[in-house]
């Protein structure tokens, strides 16, 4: 089986650290990132990370993904709320997959409730800052062991 992991981001994720850091925290896409190769090496698995403003090219990335890695971290941004494609992505490749906000969407604006992305997920962690890219991962390699 793969050793490979993605882990994709969607649009605006590139600011983090300057963007809403009261909502989205300290730290940047790029420590994140960081923190995610550790961990997964540490594991036994490599990390190919992504981000992007485009949805088509997330879409590019999950079909990517679902044919040469083991599973998937996504945190979809502001598309979570909106794409039907990156769900249709989702649902056509066989591998699992976990969704991941820095924020608890469920406690903000009303246009956030909606997540186009969970029902095409085998999960979703939300609410706990950088840590909930951890936490995918986590899930995610406990998932591919068993
Ligand atoms: C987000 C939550 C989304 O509602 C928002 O559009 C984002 C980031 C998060 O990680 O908390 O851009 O996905």
């Amino acid at each position: 089986m793969s050793k490979t992991l993605y882990i994709l981001n969607g649009p605006n994720l590139n600011l983090l650290g300057n963007r809403e850091p009261e909502i989205y925290g300290a730290k940047t896409l790029n420590d994140i990132e960081a923190d995610c190769r550790a961990f997964a090496k540490d594991a036994g698995y490599d990390i190919i990370f992504k981000q992007s403003n485009i949805e088509g090219e997330i879409v590019n990335h999950i079909q990517d993904a679902g044919s040469n890695a083991a599973g998937l971290i996504i945190n979809p941004a502001a598309y979570t709320h909106t794409s039907v494609a990156i769900h249709d992505a989702l649902k056509a490749i066989d591998i699992p997959c976990v969704e991941i906000h820095l924020s608890q969407p469920a406690k903000r604006e009303s246009f956030r409730q909606i997540s186009f992305v969970s029902q095409a997920v085998t999960g979703t962690i939300s609410g706990f800052g950088a840590n909930s890219y951890i936490l995918g991962l986590q899930a995610l390699i406990n998932l591919l062991r068993k």
